[in-house]
């Protein structure tokens, strides 16, 4: 039997209604068959303090459980000038230590941004590659997911509006999980 590819979905924003949130939630319906994402939650994470490391809180132990029993991570962020928001790298920092038990080592990565702006957080996505490349995850390089004027783009319920975007989206799910099946081997 052919094991399920899981990837955890990390992203969004805290707010209700964010454009990345509908964008992950959207990246869940689009999942080949064969495989699920999981979305973790990083909203009641607490802010990264070296003292805790080796006392995690029911939360941080969770959400690194839920990184390490995927087989690749996608993740879904905003662009806060600039760059990533800072409670997306303190849950990659609180993850990603102690450093010899870093669930996100030799894993595929998904990276997509969704901003109102004309470039759609690729910023953002630029500065998140750098924090991958110590992580020592392996990234989808090609194609990009920039979402451009994303008000425009989900309807009220958070709906995908766009039949490109879409198709889009449901092929770099399955090339993520076409990736994580073979480093998975
Ligand atoms: C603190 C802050 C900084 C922002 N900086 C940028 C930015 O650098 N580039 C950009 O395109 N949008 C920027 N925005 C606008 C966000 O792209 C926009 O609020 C977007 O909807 C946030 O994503 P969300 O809908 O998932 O919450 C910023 C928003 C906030 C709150």
């Amino acid at each position: 039997m052919v094991e399920e590819i899981i990837i955890a979905g990390i992203g969004g924003s805290l707010r209700n209604g964010s454009y990345n949130g509908f964008l992950l939630k959207a990246c869940q319906k689009a999942m080949p068959q064969g495989s699920r994402l999981e979305i973790l939650n990083i909203a009641n994470l607490p802010l990264y303090n070296q003292d805790e490391e080796n006392k995690p809180s029911a939360e941080v132990a969770e959400f690194k459980s839920g990184i390490r029993k995927a087989h690749g991570v996608l993740f879904v962020t905003p662009e806060y000038n600039y760059s990533v928001p800072g409670f997306l790298k303190n849950a990659i920092d609180i993850a990603s230590r102690p450093v010899s038990e870093n669930p996100f080592m030799g894993k595929p990565a998904g990276i997509m941004s969704a901003s109102m702006g004309q470039f759609g957080g690729m910023r953002a996505q630029y500065h998140l590659r750098q924090i991958l490349v110590y992580l020592d995850m392996v990234p989808i390089q090609k194609p990009e997911i920039f979402v451009s004027g994303a008000h425009a783009v989900f309807d009220a319920e958070g709906n995908i509006t766009d039949a490109d975007l879409a198709k889009r989206i449901a092929q770099y799910m399955a090339k993520l999980v076409d990736r994580s099946r073979k480093l998975k081997a």
